[in-house]
């Protein structure tokens, strides 16, 4: 698998010290005086691609949450580009009057925030956020609102820290790029 990467894009290191960050502002704007008492919030994490970032997220939040789950399928077979968004699957609890975060991987074409935070507010959600770990550079999403990003990337396919390429890469460390010769292979 290691040989298989071109380029490391963002360290584990650079990674772990933005969600840090990331997870300050969270907290910054689910705490008072941002918002009146203690807020009932639910975390989603947009599956598969946002487990690990979420996971890492979590863990530097301590304040009660609730965790839903919405898995999003936007990559049919091999791709490198979305096929459209469509959800496949969810187990979000009752989010009526709750503050929700919505967590994904990265936010490329937007298709994926566009179908989703629509469907949270309908149900009736008091807030809806959303964080994505990296943001692309897209002039077709650039009117897709994010409320917490991790890193703004060029407009490069990228694996690892839970994103894929055909479900394989996930569990690399890093956030890289691959060789031409895997993308074939794979
Ligand atoms: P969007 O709906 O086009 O914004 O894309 C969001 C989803 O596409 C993400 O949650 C990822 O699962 C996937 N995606 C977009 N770009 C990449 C990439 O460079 N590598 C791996 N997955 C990606
Ligand atoms: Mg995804």
């Amino acid at each position: 698998m290691h040989r298989d990467i071109d380029r490391i894009l963002i360290s584990q290191d650079k990674i772990a010290a933005r969600v840090r960050e990331l997870a300050r502002d969270i907290i910054a704007d689910h705490t008072p005086p941002k918002m009146l008492g203690e807020p009932e919030v639910t975390i989603v994490p947009i599956l598969t691609g946002a487990m690990i970032f979420c996971c890492d997220l979590i863990r530097r939040i301590p304040f009660a949450m609730k965790i839903g789950l919405m898995t999003v399928s936007s990559y049919p077979g091999s791709s490198l580009r979305t096929q459209g968004s469509q959800i496949i699957g969810q187990q979000l609890g009752d989010v009526r009057g709750r503050h929700v975060v919505l967590c994904d991987d990265i936010l490329d074409s937007g298709g994926t925030i566009r179908l989703v935070v629509p469907i949270i507010r309908e149900l009736g959600a008091a807030s809806v956020k959303v964080c994505v770990l990296l943001r692309k550079d897209r002039p077709e999403a650039r009117d897709v609102h994010a409320d917490y990003v991790g890193f703004e990337i060029p407009d490069e396919f990228v694996v690892g820290y839970g994103l894929d390429y055909n479900n394989y890469y996930r569990n690399l460390p890093d956030i890289v790029t691959l060789k031409q010769e895997a993308i074939d292979r794979h």
